[in-house]
Order: C-alpha cells, then structure tokens, then sequence
C-alpha cells in the first residue's frame, strides 16, 4: 500500500527491490480476507502463515505473485485465493497470447483447483508509477484480455480477472470529498480506466481498489475527526451536497467516490472489491496515528461492519470482497515507519492484537488496548539513527554501504567525523553511521527522504549524542 507518491522517494536510499506481499480476505458471509505479503526477514513458513490465517478468522487470501510454497500451503484449506501477475512482465503478456498462456499454465494451472484460485489480478497499482505510464499503463487491459483468452481456452471459468488500483486513481483520491465530484485523472479516464472497465463489466469482475481511510485522514488531520476514520464517529454524518447521501464513515465515502467515478464513465453498476484496507500498528515521529490502539479498533469494526452491513450508502448492501492489509508487519518495506506496521502479527509470529475477522466476537469481549500516544502531531526534536536492531545484530559491510551513500549525499554531510574532526571519535562504525545517517536525514527529509536505510535506521526523540546535528522542531 502505498500509493503515497512520497514513497516513490525510497530509490534516494537504495534500489531496493520490494518483493511480494500477501493478502486474505473474507467474502460472503466468510471473515475478511488478508493480503500475505513477504517483505520481511525469518517470516513463518507458508504452513505456519495459514494457521495464523486460521486463527485470525481469514476467510480468504491475497498475495503478490504466485509463490509455490504458499499456493501449495493454501491447497485445501478452502479459501478464496487472490494471485498476482507482476507489473514488470504485463508488456509482454500484453504482446503475446502464448506468454499469457505460458504464465497461466505455470503459476495457476498447477495449483489449481486444489488451491481455489478466484482472483487473478493484473498488475498492482500501475496507474501510481508513472515511470511505466508509457511502457506499461496502455498494455494493461491487453495483458488482462490474453489472460482471460487463455483461461478461456482452457476451460477455466470460475476465475475473475481484475488489477489492483490506487485511490490516486481519481483526480482527489487523497481526499476525495464529496464523492459526488470523484472523477478519474484526465491522463487515464478514457486510455485506461475507459477500456479497463469495459473488460469489468463484460467480463463480469470487480473494481479493485486500495482504500485507505488511514491516509486520508492522516493528510486531513484538522478537517477530518479520527473517529470517523476509525467507523466510531458517533453522531458525526457528512452529507454530499449532490446526491443527499448520508456517510458515518471514511471508508463509505472513498468507496462511493469510486462508484460515482465508474458511472461518468457510464459503467455504474461494476463490483467494487477492497483489494487493500487497514491500519498501521506503528509509525514514525514525523507521523500520526499509527498505533496498536487504532489499528485493532479500525480492523475490529471493520470485519464487525462488513459481517453486519456490507454496502455503502450509494449501493446498499452490496456485499464486497474485502482483504484487510496485511498479515505481517514487514521490515524490508522502504518509506516511511507505517510502511512496515500493517501486520496482524509480527514478524515471528506473535498477534499485534486480538482480533476475530468473521466480525463475529463482539467488540466489548476484547481486552483492553494500549491507550494511543501519537494521534496527534508530535512537534519535538527528532534525529534519524543506527536503529537499535541493526545495532545488535551488526553488518559491518552493510553498515559501511549505507555509510558511503550517505556521505556522498549533500554538502558537508560527512565533515565532522573526519580523522581529527569533532565527531571523529568514537571511531566507530556505528557511531559514525549514525552521525551520517541523522547528518543526511535532516539535510533531504523536507524533499522526501525518509530515515530507513534499508531497515539500518530508525527515527528517535532522545538527543543521540553531543555530536548530532540538532534538528529544528517541526
Ligand atoms: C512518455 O512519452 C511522452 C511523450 O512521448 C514523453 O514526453 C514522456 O517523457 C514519456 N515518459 C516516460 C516516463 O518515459
Ligand atoms: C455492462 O454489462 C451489462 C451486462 O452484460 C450490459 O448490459 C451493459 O450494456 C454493459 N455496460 C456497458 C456500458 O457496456
Ligand atoms: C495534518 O494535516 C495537515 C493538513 O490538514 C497536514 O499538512 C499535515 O501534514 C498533517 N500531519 C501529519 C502528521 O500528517
Ligand atoms: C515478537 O516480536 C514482538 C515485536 O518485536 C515482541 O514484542 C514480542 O515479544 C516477540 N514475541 C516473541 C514470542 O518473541
Ligand atoms: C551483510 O550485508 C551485505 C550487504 O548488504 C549482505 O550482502 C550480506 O548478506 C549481509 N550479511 C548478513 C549475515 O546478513
Ligand atoms: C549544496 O550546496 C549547493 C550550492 O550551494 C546548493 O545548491 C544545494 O542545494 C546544496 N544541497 C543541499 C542538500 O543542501
Ligand atoms: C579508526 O578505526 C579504524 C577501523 O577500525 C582503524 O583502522 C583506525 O586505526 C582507527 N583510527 C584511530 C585514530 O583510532
């Protein structure tokens, strides 16, 4: 998830390969489905991962790819599952029928139906990357429509293709209100989305969409009330001017808005699925509102809500696929803190929260939940540092990597622990990675640049040394 362009930002640090994560939801009546991405160091296996799925109430699975071992895992278990083509290879699934079958016939046809393969999706999120709007965005439905030749060809009908699509999709996806004024970005309305949902409704699928109430809120944090981001909101309603439609929630209207946006394009009545939803567990200083407290509520009403009451105030009742994001907080995602806090679990196993995703266990059985500590902006000091578990398990040599990239970054950046300068001891590799590591944050972090490293750093309010850089308070 991340359809957040700041995100993009990351390749400042290193080109670091975002490898594939995973999902699982529940449809019909079933417990939410969860994305199972993979983005992590020593995850469980896929054996142990359908089990947590299990204990979850996950009533079906999405992941990134097509990966052996976890379709294998998830042969018998019953569940719906969601596999992925990746962006990278679309042009040349686009070009050639016989790539597309070739694809079909390694990555599904094996695990297939032993592993009840349901979505088959195209891409994620290609409109956000606008690197590959020339190579990529027009291939897509071409790409979709060899696949679906070849699962034509053989016999393979039960299987809905679709691709996975950003709120950025529309012109005010980041805050898209009213939704009665949703519309898609001119330089995709009728190149992509036109001839995209043609394929939708023809082929009777879903609209899948990456909707996050998290960043709409955390972006409009003065204008929109946390609560109502979290489907608590009270007596807070907002109603659009346009169609009267009255909105308890986020969610509602960032769905509604894509609705409204398909039917300007006259294709009103095409299924919306949520292929991504959730609430980050954790997040950085410079961040609001990621934390164990509103992750549980927001996840925990919406499998309640989606159980109860699927259906938004524009389409009632309309029940919808739904796979919450995500299984694991994965530690390799560059960005952001929030980037690697959307798990269920952690990385070894242990739930985050308690949480029922039949929507079933109702919400006063629950424990009670850490009290949240950063819904509101923090607006102290903040340094970018050795994190504290890079530090124990130290890698000289990837340490030392990211200490030549910082220092060839800026003016001055790495001056001070020169030999014979005041920062030069202790002459360490970590103190010095540190000092590099703040020195370069806080000369890039108002052009984007986030204190990651490749999982080496992290963010902290306490002055690390006499040496640091002193921030300015935000
Ligand atoms: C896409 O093509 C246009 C028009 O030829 C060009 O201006 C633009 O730079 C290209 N974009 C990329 C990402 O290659
Ligand atoms: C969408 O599909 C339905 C059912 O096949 C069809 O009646 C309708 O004309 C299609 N809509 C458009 C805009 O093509
Ligand atoms: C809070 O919202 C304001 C605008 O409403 C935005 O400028 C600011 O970045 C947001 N704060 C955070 C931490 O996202
Ligand atoms: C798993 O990791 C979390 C977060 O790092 C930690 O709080 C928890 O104690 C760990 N659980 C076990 C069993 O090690
Ligand atoms: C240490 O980092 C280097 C460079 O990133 C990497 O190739 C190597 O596998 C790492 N070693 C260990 C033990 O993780
Ligand atoms: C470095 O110095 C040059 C010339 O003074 C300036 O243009 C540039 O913006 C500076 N870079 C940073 C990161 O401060
Ligand atoms: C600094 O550390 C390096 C690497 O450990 C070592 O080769 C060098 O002699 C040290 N310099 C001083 C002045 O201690």
């Amino acid at each position: 998830m991340a359809s957040r362009a700041e995100l993009k930002l990351v390749f400042f640090l290193f080109s670091f390969s975002l490898a594939a994560a995973a999902y699982v939801g529940s449809y019909g009546g079933h417990g939410l489905g969860v994305n199972y991405g993979r983005v992590a160091d020593d995850l469980p296996s896929p054996r142990h991962s359908v089990e947590l799925l299990r204990a979850a109430g996950a009533g079906s699975v999405k992941i990134y790819d097509a990966n052996p071992g976890v379709l294998r895992a998830l042969a018998g278990t019953h569940w719906p599952v969601s596999i992925m083509v990746p962006n990278e290879i679309i042009p040349d699934v686009a070009a050639s029928a016989a790539v597309a079958d070739r694809w079909v016939a390694e990555n599904l046809v094996p695990y297939y139906p032993a592993t009840r393969v349901k979505f088959l999706l195209v891409g994620n999120e290609i409109l956000s990357d606008y690197s590959i709007a020339n190579s990529t965005w027009p291939r897509l439905v071409p790409a979709m429509e060899n696949i679906h030749l070849s699962l034509r060809k053989r016999g393979i009908s039960s299987v809905k293709i679709g691709t996975t699509l950003a709120m950025d999709a529309l012109v005010d996806g980041a805050f898209p209100r009213p939704p009665s004024a949703a519309a898609f970005r001119p330089d995709i309305a009728e190149s992509v989305v036109r001839p995209l949902l043609h394929f939708l409704n023809g082929t009777n699928s879903y609209y899948f969409v990456d909707a996050y109430p998290y960043f709409v809120w955390s972006g409009n944090n003065l204008t929109v009330q946390l609560d109502y981001a979290l489907f608590q909101g009270g007596n807070t309603r907002y109603v659009d001017p346009v169609t009267g439609l009255t909105y308890t929630n986020l969610l509602d209207e960032m769905l509604d808005a894509v609705s409204i946006a398909m039917a300007k394009l006259g294709y009103g009545s095409v299924k919306l699925a949520i292929a991504e939803t959730g609430w980050p567990n954790g997040c950085d200083y410079d961040q609001i509102g990621g934390n164990v407290h509103n992750a549980a509520i927001y996840n925990r009403n919406l499998a309640a809500r989606m159980a109860k009451n699927p259906g938004t105030p524009l389409r009632p009742g309309a029940k919808m696929p739904v796979f919450v994001f995500s299984l694991y907080n994965e530690d390799l995602k560059g960005g952001p803190g929030t980037e690697r806090h959307w798990g269920l679990y952690y990385a070894n196993g242990t739930a985050v929260y308690e949480i029922d995703l039949t929507g079933r266990r109702p919400l006063s059985s629950y424990p009670p939940l850490p009290a949240p500590e950063n819904n509101t902006p923090y607006k102290g000091p903040i340094w970018c540092v050795m994190s504290a578990a890079a530090t124990k398990k130290l890698n000289e040599t990837a340490v030392g990597n990211a200490l030549t990239y910082a220092c060839g970054q800026g003016n001055g950046t790495c001056d001070a622990i020169q030999p014979g300068k005041k920062c030069y001891l202790p002459n360490t590799t970590v103190a010095h990675a540190s000092y590099a590591f703040n020195s370069y944050w806080q000369q890039f972090r108002k052009v984007g640049a986030t204190c990651y490293f490749n999982n080496l750093a992290e963010q902290t309010i306490k002055d690390p040394s006499k040496c640091s850089h002193t921030p300015p308070a935000l």
